[in-house]
């Protein structure tokens, strides 16, 4: 189903200024490359031809370059996105846990397939791969931001709230700004909602909790060290008669190596007349 997403307008002078300020920050110009994509996705709504184009001139590289990029990485889009790119994980654990069926129901309720955009132009919904946040299972991302624990119902009562223009956030704090918005983020360009939210969740800081109330703490270097030199399957000296049979059994190598090399020395200096008289 088409969708009434904006066309780009073209890159004005101030996005192609930023440009140019994101690639100057790099050693290696050509390093600012996946940023100055984001600012581009955050001007033009999608990864345009122009604004490949204006990538490789000012990076001195060819368009097929930044090309091979842009279509590698799946953050980047060659197709316009809607305000809102919302992903639903289907990987493994996902999956088996409510993803799927969220999935399926996103599909149904907003009458797109995968990444396609509702008619409206607010919503493009696409299926992800794992995000690392398994504790969390299922887990949606809207712009990049966590929904985590998501049922079928609150991931249809998460979209209508987008489409509606109510004030969403993240399970985890952040306000969802629009996925422009969040390009120009990761273009390098704060939005000042960084500290939003707790930096780890409940679910991913469980371990920790147990091991404080247990008194576990993990292995210092020094004891790695100490446990390794009393294991007897180690390399380091717990078996020193076979140290010593494997360090003579080197050293004859290496004397057999260095006799070799002074033998083909020799004849390889030999002059050849003498090497022919020896035929
Ligand atoms: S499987 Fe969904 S976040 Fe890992």
């Amino acid at each position: 189903m088409s969708a009434l997403v904006n066309e780009p307008a073209g890159l004005t002078p101030e996005t192609l200024a930023e440009l140019r300020e994101i690639a100057a920050r790099y050693p290696e110009a050509r390093s600012g490359l996946l940023p100055m994509l984001h600012l581009v996705q955050s001007a033009e709504g999608r990864v345009t031809p122009e604004g490949i184009e204006a990538c490789a001139e000012i990076l001195d590289i060819s368009a097929a370059e930044v090309s091979g990029v842009a279509t590698f990485y799946t953050m980047y889009k060659r197709k316009p996105v809607g305000d809102y790119l919302v992903g639903v994980c289907t990987n493994t654990l996902c999956a088996v846990m409510g993803g799927d069926e969220i999935f399926t129901r996103l599909k149904d309720h907003l009458d797109v397939g995968n990444d396609e955009t509702t008619v409206d132009g607010k919503v493009t919904l696409e299926h992800i791969e794992c995000n690392a946040a398994c504790d969390y299972a299922p887990v949606m991302m809207v712009n990049w931001e966590f929904m985590d624990n998501m049922t079928p119902q609150s991931a249809t009562a998460l979209v209508d709230d987008l489409r509606a223009g109510t004030e969403v956030t993240s399970t985890r704090g952040p306000r969802i700004c629009t996925w422009r918005e969040a390009e120009r983020v990761l273009a390098g360009f704060p939005d000042g909602r960084v500290d939003e939210g707790p930096s780890a969740g409940h679910a991913s800081l469980v371990g920790l909790s147990i091991a404080r109330e247990r008194g576990w703490t993990a292995p210092t270097g020094e004891a790695d060290e100490q446990s390794t030199s009393d294991d007897p399957r180690s390399d380091s000296g717990a078996h020193p008669a076979a140290d010593t049979k494997q360090g003579a059994a080197d050293q004859a190598d290496d004397k057999q190596v260095e006799q070799a090399a002074v033998e083909d020395s020799n004849s390889s200096s030999e002059p050849a007349a003498e090497k022919d008289e020896a035929k």
